[in-house]
């Protein structure tokens, strides 16, 4: 099974980053997990241009990585996020990767098993998680755990046993949620039912052409076969 951890703060050795290896290295203790971290400070992810063309043709026109780590996130069987708090929200190359990855419209995580984590210094990193776990249930996932942690800059963000075993039990929560096929909390799927039948599959019905790349997705991935 393969789980992709992706860490989103442009620090490679910073709070999150530490975080997602701890994650790792817990996950990487079960033979049947092929789990990385991507960071999306290697990648080149433009800004969205609002053409609107993807859901036509179901892929970004412009030639960087946003399709390349869309299929990276596609392809695995968990995704795990890691974000820094920034000004109250999600940093900046969190949210250029969400408009550009085909997630909601998509359902670009449908059936996969998620994790939130967020690290913050003095407030608001629960708004971190709110966004990135709204994100997970908006797109189809199964959201197994959230973790948010408070950290001082450049010291070490696990640096009690409780936050250590918490982060532990996160990532073994995670493969058991995987392994046993958990179908996740009935809330979160009530919502995601909500989200997806009440209010983007018939705003997607109706237009099947503007939307036909989107459609697609949905047929290729086992979401919804739309009759044509
Ligand atoms: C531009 C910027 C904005 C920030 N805004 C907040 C904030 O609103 N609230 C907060 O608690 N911490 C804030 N921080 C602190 C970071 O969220 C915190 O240090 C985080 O753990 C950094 O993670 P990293 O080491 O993985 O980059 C901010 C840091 C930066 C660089």
């Amino acid at each position: 099974m393969r789980i992709l951890l992706i860490n989103s703060s442009f620090r490679k050795n910073g709070a999150t980053a530490k975080i997602l290896n701890e994650i790792l290295k817990v996950l990487k203790t079960h033979d049947d997990i092929d789990a990385s971290i991507l960071h999306l400070s290697d990648f080149k992810l433009d800004y969205c241009k609002g053409c609107s063309q993807c859901f036509q043709t179901g892929e970004c026109y412009l030639q960087d990585d946003a399709e390349h780590i869309s299929n990276l996130i596609a392809e695995a069987d968990a995704v795990v996020v890691g974000a820094p708090t920034y000004a109250s929200s999600i940093p900046g190359q969190m949210k250029t990767l969400i408009d550009r990855g085909h997630f909601v419209m998509e359902q670009l995580n449908h059936g996969k098993y998620t994790l939130s984590v967020a690290t913050y210094e003095n407030a608001d990193g629960i708004s971190v998680v709110k966004s990135l776990n709204k994100l997970f249930l908006y797109s189809g996932a199964v959201l197994s755990g959230s973790i948010c942690i408070k950290t001082v800059f450049n010291q070490e963000p696990l640096n009690s046993r409780s936050k250590k075993d918490n982060v532990r039990k996160q990532a073994e929560r995670l493969y058991w949620n995987m392994t046993k096929r958990a179908k996740g909390n009935i809330i979160h799927r009530i919502i995601h039912h909500t989200v997806f039948h009440v209010g983007i599959k018939p705003f997607v019905l109706k237009e099947k052409t503007r939307y036909s790349g989107v459609l697609d997705h949905w047929k290729r991935r086992g979401i919804f076969n739309a009759a044509v």
